[in-house]
């Protein structure tokens, strides 16, 4: 499909008299709309309820759309939780799924009164001594053999997230002695997924399970969490995942499993981070030099730093040339950054119009791990954050970085 862009070089060009490139910008309406899919999608479930992945796109801005869309958050540390209460997000619209866990992030999560999920069944313990034993426990399974991963996640028996099926059915039942009341189950097992398959049979797998646990245990498990994963087309000829197709698949099984018995009242949790907000955020930096030498290099005025999936997973991220989008692609050409590190490009080989310095570039589908996992190698600054709201108009909603803050915490 053909990638668009939701603003236009003269509206950059407005913006950049107060705020230099590069920037991120994420588009409201976008966001909005996509989740309200979401969830339309999962209708038929009465309890259903997407915790939007902080990790994915950490800023409280955000955060408070998807609230008012209905969401809860899904945070996997401390920082995270703390900027989901700031934006009003509270209690069990909390999901609290994080690993190698500090008694303190457990401690500040029962504060808010999170849904905590234990990644690991030596957590039973070590939560009920460092931070007390709430009366809702969910607990994550790693499936192991006989379930692929894919790329990003890794393949279950290599992960190093959550519990085998034994350790799920003992933990139950040590939590079941220690009078816990309420139950959840959560898996995640693949990142960036196109396929509506893979969420069906990682739907059956948890269902299944809680049959068993019913059984086993004795006890009523009240919600499946089917983690994130939800993948988006970056490339123009990738298609979209089809979310009826997922849903309608996912529906079939529980009522295959359930039936209308007791457990047809389970309720279907999703943490879906890059479906949400991935496609809707753009990162717009400018072209600084082109040279020539062996290849073409377009040189801009950001690095990986800014934006380290290409580098960090060769991922394909769409380019466009703000104003040249109907011109033909007619030069190959590798478009990077300035850091002293050779992947630092955020495209190679690319087919682009001809590009001359001072062009805008838009770099497409970096509304999910974008700017979150920014860094500082070479003393490079973070940049800042705008949101496109309905009307046009741009809010800043985080400032860029600058040498004081970079500097900040040098003792010398
Ligand atoms: N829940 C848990 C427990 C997770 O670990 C993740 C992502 C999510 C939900 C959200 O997954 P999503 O729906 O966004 O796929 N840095 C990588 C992605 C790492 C994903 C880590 N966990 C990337 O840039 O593609």
């Amino acid at each position: 499909m053909m990638k668009s862009v939701p603003f236009t070089r003269s509206q950059i060009e407005l913006l950049i008299k107060d705020h230099p490139t590069p920037f991120y910008i994420y588009d409201e309406i976008g966001i909005r709309k996509q989740t309200q899919r979401l969830i339309a999608a999962f209708a038929w479930n009465s309890g259903f309820k997407e915790y939007f992945a902080v990790k994915a796109l950490p800023n409280p801005a955000i955060l408070q759309i998807l609230k008012d869309e209905g969401c809860g958050a899904d945070c996997s540390s401390a920082p995270e939780l703390m900027l989901a209460a700031r934006a009003g997000v509270r209690g069990e619209d909390i999901m609290f799924t994080s690993n190698d866990t500090p008694e303190e992030e457990f401690i500040e999560a029962r504060r808010l009164g999170a849904i905590i999920n234990l990644d690991d069944i030596g957590h039973v313990d070590f939560l009920e001594k460092n931070a007390g034993m709430p009366e809702l426990i969910s607990l994550r399974l790693n499936p192991g053999p006989g379930r692929s991963g894919n790329a990003i996640i890794g393949d279950p028996e290599q992960s190093k997230f959550g519990m085998t099926r034994a350790q799920i059915l003992e933990g139950y039942s040590r939590l079941k002695a220690k009078g816990v009341k309420r139950f959840g189950l959560h898996a995640m097992v693949v990142s960036s997924e196109l396929g509506a398959d893979y969420f069906i049979e990682t739907a059956r797998l948890l269902f299944e399970l809680v049959r068993e646990v019913h059984e086993r245990v004795g006890i009523d498990i009240e919600f499946a969490n089917l983690g994130g994963g939800l993948g988006i087309p970056y490339t123009p000829a990738q298609s979209a995942l089809d979310l009826t197709a997922a849903s309608e698949g996912i529906r079939k099984t529980y009522d295959e499993c359930f039936g209308s018995g007791k457990l047809h009242r389970l309720k279907l949790f999703m943490e879906c981070g890059r479906y949400v907000t991935g496609p809707f955020g753009y990162f717009v930096a400018r072209v600084r030099h082109v040279k020539h030498t062996y290849k073409t290099y377009v040189g801009l005025d950001a690095c990986m730093a800014n934006l380290m999936r290409p580098g960090m997973y060769g991922a394909y991220h769409h380019i466009t040339v703000l104003g040249k989008e109907h011109q033909p692609p007619s030069i190959k050409s590798d478009v990077v950054g300035s850091l002293c590190e050779n992947n630092d490009k955020f495209a190679i080989d690319r087919a682009l119009p001809a590009i001359t310095p001072g062009d805008f570039v838009v770099i497409h589908d970096v509304g999910a791990y974008g700017h979150a996992m920014g860094f500082n190698f070479n003393g490079k600054l973070r940049s800042a954050e705008f949101l496109l709201h309905p009307d046009s108009s741009f809010t800043m909603i985080r400032r860029a970085e600058t040498l004081e803050d970079h500097f900040a915490t040098l003792k010398f």
